[in-house]
């Protein structure tokens, strides 16, 4: 057996305590996965005074010097599980730039300036590893970086955030508004005390730039992704959806292909949508996540699986720290960030999808023939329009009555400004809801 490997541990919360559990629990099958035991050379916290319960490890190994424990020359492995972007940016920056291999969860620093990680890492030759940044425990970015790098991947659609896809579920399960479930989320222990970044999309914001970077080939940061919440998602946006036999979710969509001048590149979003319920990921319920990626050669795939949560993040955690302490040992580093591609990142405007739109109109005639010329002067192609009398109003002429309309694909931009208009209209008494469809034939 060869000298032990010796592990930094930033941070000892809801991922790092585990991450100490598995390091005790498993410590035999790990020293024989790869070939030399794992050693706590130290914790970083922010409070050594914290009550961290029966905890298996030497309570003198926590200490408030994060910086001073990366230094150490006795450690070759940083596992970072703090988050945010400073000082977690500073500590990683160093370690890396010392030769030192680095495992993280943090997506959001790595959507922020993963760059400046992959270039120190360059610089002082160690690993940087971050399996657990996306979808928790399911193995998905060591498949894209790694198990499909033979192949073109085309475009990745997920569920990326459990709390809100908890939130979503709930919704479409009880008929609860989005205020209800969020607090049964939150008395769930699903959602944080400020769940911002979660039901802002900012969470799976960051997932996506760093999905979109692996499959694309090109730098993608969380600056680049259009981004839009759950928060404006209601009971009537989740009837609605049913009615058509779908389902809302908040997806994640990356994809490749020719911009408006033919040239190739990305688009990356994050919003709610309407999917069928036949399609995959409409059945990923409670806080699970699930990510379906399409590529040229391999066709589609669907990833599944808990993307939070204490053990299952360590579980991503681990086998990272499994890779690069093999590596280490074996004087090797994996191959660096493939960016080579660096495909331009195209507007939200030309992303090409569907709408759901629902009017209050002026129950007379003419009407739909102004609304479907709203529609043909932005050159968007309808699919279906439904008409019926509006909510709780009486039906037939001289009343109000909602319309629903459906689209065929078309920019989002000509879409955004179809809907603009209507609001315009003064036989439009007002645009209820305004709803991606994706996933449809
Ligand atoms: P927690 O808030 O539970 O834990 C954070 C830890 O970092 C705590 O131990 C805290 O110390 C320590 N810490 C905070 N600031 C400092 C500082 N300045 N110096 C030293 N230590 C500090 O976070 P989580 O465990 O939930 O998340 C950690 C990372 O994992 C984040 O990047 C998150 O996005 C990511 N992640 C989390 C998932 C989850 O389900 N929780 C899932 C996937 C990724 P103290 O204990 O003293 O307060
Ligand atoms: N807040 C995140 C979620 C944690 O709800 O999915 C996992 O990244």
């Amino acid at each position: 057996m060869k000298r032990p490997v010796r592990l930094a541990l930033l941070g000892c919360g809801t991922v790092g305590t585990e991450v100490v559990r598995l390091l005790h629990d498993q410590s035999a099958d790990l020293a024989a996965r790869i070939g030399a035991p794992l050693e706590i050379a130290g914790i970083a916290v922010r409070r050594l005074g914290r009550d961290r319960g029966d905890l298996p490890v030497d309570p003198s190994l926590f200490t408030t010097d994060a910086l001073g424990l990366i230094k150490r020359d006795d450690v070759d492995v940083v596992i970072e599980v703090v988050g945010g972007i400073e000082p977690a940016r500073g500590w990683l920056v160093e370690a890396l730039r010392a030769g030192k291999s680095v495992v993280t969860a943090n997506k959001a620093l790595l959507a922020e300036d993963g760059a400046a990680l992959h270039d120190a890492a360059a610089e002082g030759g160690g690993d940087l590893y971050y399996e657990a940044s996306v979808a928790g425990a399911i193995p998905l970015l060591r498949p894209l970086r790694e198990s499909l790098h033979g192949d073109r991947v085309t475009r990745v659609t997920g569920i990326v955030n459990g709390t809100t896809n908890f939130i979503l579920s709930a919704m479409h399960a009880t008929g609860a508004g989005f205020a209800e479930a969020l607090e049964e989320a939150t008395e769930l222990g699903y959602a944080e005390a400020d769940p911002t970044a979660d039901v802002e999309g900012f969470d799976a914001a960051a997932k996506a730039a760093i999905l979109a970077s692996l499959a694309f080939h090109t730098r993608v940061g969380a600056a680049d992704v259009h981004r839009e919440g759950i928060t404006e998602v209601t009971a009537a946006d989740v009837a609605s959806a049913k009615a058509m036999g779908c389902t809302i979710k908040l997806l994640c969509i990356a994809a490749r292909g020719a911009d408006a001048t033919g040239r190739e590149a990305v688009s990356v979003r994050v919003h709610p949508a309407m999917i069928p319920l036949t399609h995959p990921l409409a059945s990923v319920g409670d806080a699970f996540n699930a990510v379906f990626v399409e590529a040229e050669a391999a066709g589609q795939l669907m990833f599944y699986g808990r993307g939070a949560g204490g053990a299952p993040t360590a579980s991503a955690v681990l086998g990272d720290v499994v890779a690069v302490s093999r590596n280490r040992l074996a004087g090797v580093r994996s191959a660096s960030e493939s960016a080579y591609a660096d495909l331009p990142v195209r507007p939200m405007g030309e992303a090409l999808t569907r709408y759901h739109i629902s009017l209050d109109v002026t129950d007379r005639p003419g009407v739909l023939e102004a609304v479907a010329g709203m529609f043909a002067r932005h050159d968007v192609s309808i699919a279906t329009v439904r008409q019926g009398p509006s909510g709780g109003g009486a039906a037939g002429r001289g009343d109000d009555a909602d319309l629903v309309i459906v689209t065929h694909v078309a920019p989002d931009a000509a879409l955004a400004a179809t809907v603009r208009e209507l609001r315009g209209l003064d036989i439009v008494r007002s645009v209820a809801s305004v709803l991606r469809v994706e996933g449809g034939p």
